[in-house]
Protein backbone atom coordinates (compact mmCIF):
# COMPACT_ATOMS: atom_id res chain seq x y z
CA UNK A 1 0.00 0.00 0.00
CA UNK A 2 1.87 3.36 -1.17
CA UNK A 3 1.99 6.12 1.89
CA UNK A 4 1.18 9.18 0.02
CA UNK A 5 2.42 12.49 2.06
CA UNK A 6 -0.51 15.07 2.95
CA UNK A 7 1.10 18.95 3.31
CA UNK A 8 -1.51 19.15 6.26
CA UNK A 9 -0.50 16.40 8.07
CA UNK A 10 1.12 17.51 11.31
CA UNK A 11 5.08 16.30 11.31
CA UNK A 12 5.77 13.84 13.27
CA UNK A 13 3.36 11.84 10.98
CA UNK A 14 5.06 13.30 8.45
CA UNK A 15 8.51 12.02 9.57
CA UNK A 16 6.72 8.12 10.60
CA UNK A 17 5.52 8.25 6.88
CA UNK A 18 8.81 9.43 5.65
CA UNK A 19 10.63 6.56 7.59
CA UNK A 20 7.84 4.38 6.59
CA UNK A 21 8.99 4.64 3.01
CA UNK A 22 12.62 4.72 4.04
CA UNK A 23 11.85 0.96 5.48
CA UNK A 24 9.39 0.24 2.45
CA UNK A 25 12.13 1.72 -0.12
CA UNK A 26 15.21 0.18 1.54
CA UNK A 27 14.09 -2.39 3.85
CA UNK A 28 16.03 -5.69 4.21
CA UNK A 29 14.41 -8.39 5.41
CA UNK A 30 14.97 -8.53 8.99
CA UNK A 31 13.50 -11.88 10.07
CA UNK A 32 15.46 -12.42 13.69
CA UNK A 33 17.32 -9.94 15.50
CA UNK A 34 20.01 -10.12 18.36
CA UNK A 35 20.30 -8.08 21.70
CA UNK A 36 22.98 -7.82 23.63
CA UNK A 37 23.71 -5.51 27.19
CA UNK A 38 27.49 -5.21 27.45
CA UNK A 39 29.74 -3.31 29.54
CA UNK A 40 28.77 -1.75 33.03
CA UNK A 41 25.17 -2.91 33.48
CA UNK A 42 22.54 0.18 34.17
CA UNK A 43 19.19 0.48 35.45
CA UNK A 44 16.73 0.63 32.48
CA UNK A 45 18.70 -1.96 30.36
CA UNK A 46 15.57 -4.17 31.14
CA UNK A 47 12.93 -2.04 30.11
CA UNK A 48 15.02 -1.70 26.75
CA UNK A 49 15.39 -5.31 26.10
CA UNK A 50 11.47 -5.63 26.78
CA UNK A 51 10.63 -2.91 24.39
CA UNK A 52 13.27 -3.71 21.54
CA UNK A 53 11.45 -7.03 21.84
CA UNK A 54 7.81 -6.29 21.72
CA UNK A 55 8.61 -3.36 18.27
CA UNK A 56 10.22 -6.41 16.60
CA UNK A 57 7.52 -9.08 17.61
CA UNK A 58 4.92 -6.50 16.31
CA UNK A 59 6.88 -6.31 13.10
CA UNK A 60 6.89 -10.32 13.23
CA UNK A 61 10.81 -10.47 13.90
CA UNK A 62 11.95 -12.93 15.89
CA UNK A 63 14.79 -12.13 18.76
CA UNK A 64 17.34 -14.03 20.33
CA UNK A 65 19.36 -12.55 23.45
CA UNK A 66 23.04 -13.25 23.43
CA UNK A 67 24.51 -13.81 27.51
CA UNK A 68 26.84 -10.96 28.96
CA UNK A 69 27.38 -9.16 26.06
CA UNK A 70 30.06 -10.14 23.05
CA UNK A 71 31.30 -12.91 25.20
CA UNK A 72 27.98 -14.48 24.45
CA UNK A 73 28.41 -13.72 21.13
CA UNK A 74 31.58 -15.66 21.00
CA UNK A 75 30.83 -18.45 22.99
CA UNK A 76 27.40 -19.07 21.23
CA UNK A 77 25.47 -18.75 24.73
CA UNK A 78 22.00 -17.36 23.10
CA UNK A 79 18.28 -17.57 24.32
CA UNK A 80 15.44 -16.78 22.89
CA UNK A 81 13.10 -13.80 23.84
CA UNK A 82 10.40 -14.45 21.33
CA UNK A 83 7.82 -17.21 21.00
CA UNK A 84 5.43 -18.10 18.30
CA UNK A 85 1.88 -17.50 19.37
CA UNK A 86 -1.32 -18.43 17.39
CA UNK A 87 -3.35 -15.16 18.72
CA UNK A 88 -3.89 -12.13 15.87
CA UNK A 89 -1.02 -10.33 14.50
CA UNK A 90 2.50 -11.28 13.42
CA UNK A 91 2.27 -14.92 15.12
CA UNK A 92 5.06 -13.95 17.59
CA UNK A 93 5.28 -12.49 21.12
CA UNK A 94 7.78 -12.14 23.82
CA UNK A 95 8.75 -14.62 26.16
CA UNK A 96 7.08 -14.30 29.56
CA UNK A 97 10.63 -13.59 31.19
CA UNK A 98 11.32 -10.35 28.77
CA UNK A 99 7.38 -9.54 29.27
CA UNK A 100 8.39 -8.88 32.98
CA UNK A 101 11.34 -7.51 32.96
CA UNK A 102 11.26 -3.60 32.99
CA UNK A 103 10.95 -3.18 36.19
CA UNK A 104 14.07 -5.04 37.23
CA UNK A 105 17.65 -3.19 37.61
CA UNK A 106 20.64 -5.35 36.36
CA UNK A 107 20.08 -6.66 33.24
CA UNK A 108 18.55 -10.51 32.48
CA UNK A 109 21.20 -11.72 29.95
CA UNK A 110 23.64 -10.48 31.95
CA UNK A 111 26.51 -7.97 30.87
CA UNK A 112 30.62 -8.49 30.69
CA UNK A 113 33.44 -6.48 29.35
CA UNK A 114 34.94 -8.67 26.78
CA UNK A 115 38.57 -8.35 26.55
CA UNK A 116 38.67 -10.77 23.98
CA UNK A 117 36.27 -8.54 21.95
CA UNK A 118 39.14 -6.23 21.50
CA UNK A 119 41.09 -8.33 18.59
CA UNK A 120 39.74 -8.18 15.65
CA UNK A 121 40.58 -12.31 15.09
CA UNK A 122 37.88 -12.69 17.75
CA UNK A 123 35.26 -10.30 15.98
CA UNK A 124 35.84 -12.03 12.53
CA UNK A 125 34.82 -14.88 14.63
CA UNK A 126 31.61 -13.10 16.40
CA UNK A 127 31.13 -12.23 12.75
CA UNK A 128 31.31 -16.36 11.82
CA UNK A 129 28.87 -16.96 14.60
CA UNK A 130 26.60 -14.76 13.90
CA UNK A 131 26.34 -16.10 10.47
CA UNK A 132 25.87 -19.64 11.73
CA UNK A 133 22.95 -21.62 11.35
CA UNK A 134 22.59 -21.53 15.06
CA UNK A 135 22.84 -18.33 15.86
CA UNK A 136 21.86 -16.69 12.92
CA UNK A 137 20.60 -13.10 13.18
CA UNK A 138 19.71 -10.17 10.27
CA UNK A 139 21.55 -7.28 12.89
CA UNK A 140 22.21 -6.70 16.35
CA UNK A 141 21.11 -4.47 19.10
CA UNK A 142 23.66 -2.84 20.97
CA UNK A 143 22.57 -1.97 24.45
CA UNK A 144 25.87 -0.23 26.29
CA UNK A 145 28.74 2.65 26.68
CA UNK A 146 31.48 4.09 25.23
CA UNK A 147 33.57 0.24 25.06
CA UNK A 148 30.79 -1.91 23.75
CA UNK A 149 29.51 0.32 21.21
CA UNK A 150 32.92 1.10 19.94
CA UNK A 151 33.17 -3.08 19.63
CA UNK A 152 30.15 -2.74 17.59
CA UNK A 153 31.50 -0.01 15.37
CA UNK A 154 34.56 -2.18 14.75
CA UNK A 155 32.80 -5.07 13.75
CA UNK A 156 30.33 -3.20 11.35
CA UNK A 157 33.64 -1.66 9.80
CA UNK A 158 35.75 -4.82 9.62
CA UNK A 159 32.69 -7.22 9.54
CA UNK A 160 29.57 -5.74 7.88
CA UNK A 161 27.92 -7.01 10.72
CA UNK A 162 24.57 -3.82 10.94
CA UNK A 163 23.66 -2.65 14.39
CA UNK A 164 21.95 -0.25 16.38
CA UNK A 165 23.62 1.26 19.38
CA UNK A 166 21.54 1.79 22.23
CA UNK A 167 23.43 4.14 24.99
CA UNK A 168 23.41 2.97 28.42
CA UNK A 169 25.78 4.25 31.48
CA UNK A 170 25.20 5.56 34.40
CA UNK A 171 28.13 7.54 33.85
CA UNK A 172 26.60 9.89 30.83
CA UNK A 173 30.01 10.07 29.22
CA UNK A 174 28.84 9.26 25.48
CA UNK A 175 28.53 11.93 22.79
CA UNK A 176 25.46 13.59 20.67
CA UNK A 177 23.06 11.92 23.42
CA UNK A 178 21.22 13.93 26.48
CA UNK A 179 21.12 11.43 28.75
CA UNK A 180 21.74 7.32 28.79
CA UNK A 181 19.93 4.70 30.07
CA UNK A 182 20.52 4.60 34.12
CA UNK A 183 21.61 8.00 34.32
CA UNK A 184 18.59 9.35 36.21
CA UNK A 185 17.81 5.95 38.43
CA UNK A 186 21.94 6.51 39.77
CA UNK A 187 21.21 10.02 40.31
CA UNK A 188 18.30 9.19 42.26
CA UNK A 189 20.12 6.65 44.18
CA UNK A 190 23.05 9.16 45.47
CA UNK A 191 20.44 11.97 46.45
CA UNK A 192 18.37 9.37 48.52
CA UNK A 193 22.15 8.66 49.82
CA UNK A 194 22.99 11.72 50.36
CA UNK A 195 19.45 12.52 52.38
CA UNK A 196 20.71 9.87 54.70
CA UNK A 197 24.04 10.84 55.31
CA UNK A 198 22.15 14.59 56.02
CA UNK A 199 20.45 12.86 58.82
CA UNK A 200 23.53 11.34 60.49
CA UNK A 201 25.71 14.67 59.46
CA UNK A 202 23.59 16.93 60.88
CA UNK A 203 22.90 14.74 64.36
CA UNK A 204 27.15 14.72 64.80
CA UNK A 205 27.07 18.48 63.03
CA UNK A 206 29.51 16.75 60.91
CA UNK A 207 31.00 17.19 57.34
CA UNK A 208 31.30 14.70 54.67
CA UNK A 209 32.80 13.60 51.36
CA UNK A 210 30.61 11.47 49.36
CA UNK A 211 31.80 9.69 46.12
CA UNK A 212 29.99 8.59 43.38
CA UNK A 213 31.01 6.88 40.19
CA UNK A 214 31.32 8.23 36.86
CA UNK A 215 34.59 6.90 35.49
CA UNK A 216 36.16 9.92 33.82
CA UNK A 217 32.70 12.04 33.67
CA UNK A 218 31.69 14.50 36.37
CA UNK A 219 27.98 14.33 34.95
CA UNK A 220 26.87 12.42 38.10
CA UNK A 221 28.61 14.38 40.92
CA UNK A 222 28.22 17.78 39.16
CA UNK A 223 23.86 17.00 38.80
CA UNK A 224 23.38 15.39 42.07
CA UNK A 225 25.58 17.93 44.02
CA UNK A 226 22.59 20.17 42.80
CA UNK A 227 20.14 18.28 43.80
CA UNK A 228 21.07 16.65 46.90
CA UNK A 229 21.78 20.41 47.86
CA UNK A 230 25.70 19.41 48.79
CA UNK A 231 28.31 22.37 49.36
CA UNK A 232 30.73 21.55 46.75
CA UNK A 233 31.32 19.60 43.89
CA UNK A 234 34.80 18.40 43.12
CA UNK A 235 35.12 16.86 38.85
CA UNK A 236 37.77 16.23 37.08
CA UNK A 237 36.66 18.06 34.59
CA UNK A 238 37.76 21.36 36.85
CA UNK A 239 41.42 20.00 36.59
CA UNK A 240 42.25 20.89 40.32
CA UNK A 241 45.69 19.50 41.67
CA UNK A 242 45.06 17.55 45.18
CA UNK A 243 46.53 20.24 47.39
CA UNK A 244 43.84 22.84 45.74
CA UNK A 245 41.02 20.47 46.45
CA UNK A 246 42.12 19.72 50.06
CA UNK A 247 41.90 23.30 50.87
CA UNK A 248 38.41 24.06 48.66
CA UNK A 249 37.16 21.56 50.85
CA UNK A 250 38.72 22.59 54.62
CA UNK A 251 37.65 26.06 53.67
CA UNK A 252 33.71 24.64 52.31
CA UNK A 253 33.99 22.82 55.78
CA UNK A 254 34.91 26.07 58.03
CA UNK A 255 32.73 28.49 56.33
CA UNK A 256 29.70 26.44 56.84
CA UNK A 257 29.90 25.71 60.42
CA UNK A 258 31.28 29.76 61.04
CA UNK A 259 28.76 31.37 62.94
CA UNK A 260 27.87 33.47 60.53
CA UNK A 261 26.71 30.35 57.98
CA UNK A 262 25.83 27.81 61.36
CA UNK A 263 25.05 24.93 59.60
CA UNK A 264 24.43 21.63 61.12
CA UNK A 265 26.28 19.08 57.82
CA UNK A 266 28.48 20.14 54.75
CA UNK A 267 28.07 18.06 52.21
CA UNK A 268 31.08 17.82 49.58
CA UNK A 269 30.18 15.22 46.43
CA UNK A 270 33.70 13.66 44.42
CA UNK A 271 33.50 12.39 41.40
CA UNK A 272 35.55 9.00 41.75
CA UNK A 273 37.66 10.80 38.28
CA UNK A 274 39.25 12.82 41.11
CA UNK A 275 41.90 9.77 41.74
CA UNK A 276 42.68 11.03 44.95
CA UNK A 277 41.49 8.44 47.52
CA UNK A 278 38.05 9.28 49.35
CA UNK A 279 39.82 8.53 52.45
CA UNK A 280 43.04 9.83 51.81
CA UNK A 281 41.35 13.54 51.10
CA UNK A 282 39.69 13.37 54.10
CA UNK A 283 42.50 12.65 55.94
CA UNK A 284 44.51 15.60 54.85
CA UNK A 285 40.97 17.75 55.37
CA UNK A 286 40.73 16.60 59.18
CA UNK A 287 44.64 17.86 59.41
CA UNK A 288 43.90 20.79 58.13
CA UNK A 289 40.87 21.79 60.40
CA UNK A 290 42.57 20.33 63.35
CA UNK A 291 45.24 22.65 62.98
CA UNK A 292 42.25 25.93 63.20
CA UNK A 293 38.98 24.19 63.77
CA UNK A 294 39.73 20.61 66.05
CA UNK A 295 36.06 20.75 66.88
CA UNK A 296 35.55 19.99 63.27
CA UNK A 297 34.92 16.44 62.04
CA UNK A 298 34.68 15.12 58.56
CA UNK A 299 34.06 12.03 57.32
CA UNK A 300 34.11 9.82 53.90
CA UNK A 301 31.67 7.33 52.31
CA UNK A 302 32.36 5.99 48.80
CA UNK A 303 28.92 5.26 47.16
CA UNK A 304 30.64 2.47 44.91
CA UNK A 305 27.94 0.29 42.94
CA UNK A 306 25.29 0.62 45.24
CA UNK A 307 24.39 3.71 42.30
CA UNK A 308 24.43 0.99 39.55
CA UNK A 309 21.44 -1.31 41.01
CA UNK A 310 18.33 -0.95 41.81
CA UNK A 311 14.49 -0.83 40.21
CA UNK A 312 14.83 1.57 37.27
CA UNK A 313 13.32 5.20 37.71
CA UNK A 314 9.87 6.29 35.06
CA UNK A 315 12.58 8.29 33.29
CA UNK A 316 15.31 5.43 32.25
CA UNK A 317 12.35 3.17 32.08
CA UNK A 318 10.53 5.66 29.35
CA UNK A 319 13.59 6.32 27.50
CA UNK A 320 14.75 3.21 27.21
CA UNK A 321 11.37 2.13 25.34
CA UNK A 322 11.92 4.90 23.31
CA UNK A 323 15.22 4.52 22.49
CA UNK A 324 14.46 0.54 21.64
CA UNK A 325 11.51 1.88 19.58
CA UNK A 326 13.75 4.06 17.46
CA UNK A 327 16.88 1.38 17.14
CA UNK A 328 14.47 -1.68 16.28
CA UNK A 329 12.87 0.78 13.10
CA UNK A 330 16.24 2.45 12.22
CA UNK A 331 17.53 -1.52 11.75
CA UNK A 332 14.18 -3.08 10.20
CA UNK A 333 14.93 0.44 7.77
CA UNK A 334 18.14 -1.30 7.06
CA UNK A 335 20.36 1.46 8.38
CA UNK A 336 23.62 0.57 10.70
CA UNK A 337 26.23 1.93 12.49
CA UNK A 338 24.22 4.53 14.51
CA UNK A 339 23.32 5.11 17.48
CA UNK A 340 19.85 6.60 19.29
CA UNK A 341 20.14 9.40 21.27
CA UNK A 342 17.66 11.65 23.55
CA UNK A 343 16.91 15.01 23.20
CA UNK A 344 20.32 15.51 21.62
CA UNK A 345 22.35 18.54 23.01
CA UNK A 346 24.15 18.53 19.09
CA UNK A 347 22.02 20.01 15.95
CA UNK A 348 21.39 17.67 13.86
CA UNK A 349 20.99 13.75 13.65
CA UNK A 350 18.62 11.82 11.76
CA UNK A 351 15.00 12.38 12.85
CA UNK A 352 13.03 9.24 14.15
CA UNK A 353 9.39 8.86 14.73
CA UNK A 354 9.46 10.16 18.15
CA UNK A 355 10.46 14.20 18.59
CA UNK A 356 12.89 13.44 21.65
CA UNK A 357 14.70 10.50 19.99
CA UNK A 358 17.55 11.09 16.56
CA UNK A 359 19.94 8.69 15.23
CA UNK A 360 23.83 9.68 14.60
CA UNK A 361 26.39 7.79 13.04
CA UNK A 362 28.99 5.87 15.22
CA UNK A 363 31.77 7.66 13.96
CA UNK A 364 30.00 11.05 14.82
CA UNK A 365 28.87 9.93 18.38
CA UNK A 366 32.96 8.55 19.25
CA UNK A 367 34.27 12.05 18.44
CA UNK A 368 31.91 13.45 20.35
CA UNK A 369 32.31 11.04 23.02
CA UNK A 370 35.99 11.57 23.13
CA UNK A 371 35.74 15.27 23.39
CA UNK A 372 33.54 15.20 26.04
CA UNK A 373 36.01 13.33 28.27
CA UNK A 374 39.10 15.38 27.00
CA UNK A 375 36.78 18.74 27.66
CA UNK A 376 37.09 19.82 24.65
CA UNK A 377 33.54 19.27 23.65
CA UNK A 378 30.79 22.57 23.57
CA UNK A 379 28.83 20.48 25.87
CA UNK A 380 31.05 19.66 29.15
CA UNK A 381 32.04 23.71 28.34
CA UNK A 382 28.52 24.19 29.10
CA UNK A 383 28.26 22.08 32.36
CA UNK A 384 31.50 23.15 33.66
CA UNK A 385 30.77 26.99 33.60
CA UNK A 386 27.60 25.87 35.12
CA UNK A 387 28.81 24.09 37.75
CA UNK A 388 31.08 27.12 38.27
CA UNK A 389 27.89 29.89 38.40
CA UNK A 390 26.27 27.44 40.89
CA UNK A 391 29.28 26.93 43.17
CA UNK A 392 28.57 30.12 44.77
CA UNK A 393 25.19 29.30 45.49
CA UNK A 394 25.96 25.88 46.43
CA UNK A 395 28.12 27.42 49.40
CA UNK A 396 25.87 29.40 50.64
O1 LIG B 1 30.85 2.68 33.60
C1 LIG B 1 30.06 2.43 34.66
C2 LIG B 1 30.85 2.25 35.93
O2 LIG B 1 30.00 2.00 36.97
C3 LIG B 1 31.76 3.43 36.28
O3 LIG B 1 31.08 4.48 36.90
C4 LIG B 1 32.77 2.78 37.18
O4 LIG B 1 33.99 3.47 37.16
C5 LIG B 1 32.94 1.40 36.55
O5 LIG B 1 31.78 1.17 35.79
C6 LIG B 1 33.12 0.28 37.54
O6 LIG B 1 33.40 -0.85 36.81
P1 LIG B 1 33.29 -2.31 37.44
O7 LIG B 1 31.85 -2.61 37.63
O8 LIG B 1 33.91 -3.19 36.40
O9 LIG B 1 34.02 -2.30 38.72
Amino acid sequence: MPIRRRRDQPVSDQSAARSERRALRCRVTISRIGILTSGGDAPGMNAAIRAATLVAAQRGIEVVGFERGWEGVLDSRLRELTRRTTSPGSGIAPTHEVDTCASLGGSILGSARSKRFYEASERAKAKEALSSSTQRVDGLIVIGGNGSLTGAHALHTEQGVPFIGIPASIDNDIGCTGTCIGVDTALNTIVEACDRITDTARAHRRAFVVEVMGRQSGYLCMAASIAAGADAALFREDGRSEDEIVAIVADTVRRGFSDDRGKQRVLVLKAEGIEIPCTRLVRRVQEALDLTHPDLEIRATVLGHLVRGGAPSFLDRMVASRFALGAVMALAEGASDEMVAWQSPLSGGTPTVDRSVTRWSLTKVLDETRALLDGGSGVIKQRVALMHAAAGVLAL
